[in-house]
């Protein structure tokens, strides 16, 4: 398996502790979500009804949807709760070490 390319998407500085912040890369909508200090990166919509994970309450390592509170595991994107059934994709993301935002969509 080749390794991840990573391009830089904006400033790490711009993800706060618990917050989501949604980016396009390559023509893909990502959440970008900090928990503990790390960060996580998701499909931005949910899969039950496409609101803005970018706006959910993160706790407990989910992300709960803003709308309906379907709650999604922040490490594999796995649905937690309902309404939604369906995982959202998960991406490497990393913190470069002069506060960039790094992802790889694989
Ligand atoms: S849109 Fe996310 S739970 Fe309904």
């Amino acid at each position: 398996m080749s390794d991840p390319v990573y391009q830089v998407i904006g400033e790490a500085a711009d993800v706060a502790e618990n917050r989501g912040k949604a980016y396009m890369v390559d023509g893909v909508q990502i959440a970008v979500i900090r928990h503990e200090g790390k960060l996580y990166a998701v499909d931005e919509f949910c899969t039950h009804a496409d609101a803005s994970l970018a706006f959910g309450h993160v706790k407990d390592g989910c992300v709960a949807c803003p709308w309906h509170y379907a709650e999604f595991d922040l490490e594999t994107g796995a649905a937690k709760s309902l309404p939604a059934v369906e995982a959202v994709k998960t991406y490497p993301v990393r913190e470069t070490e002069d506060g960039k935002i790094e992802v790889a969509l694989g």
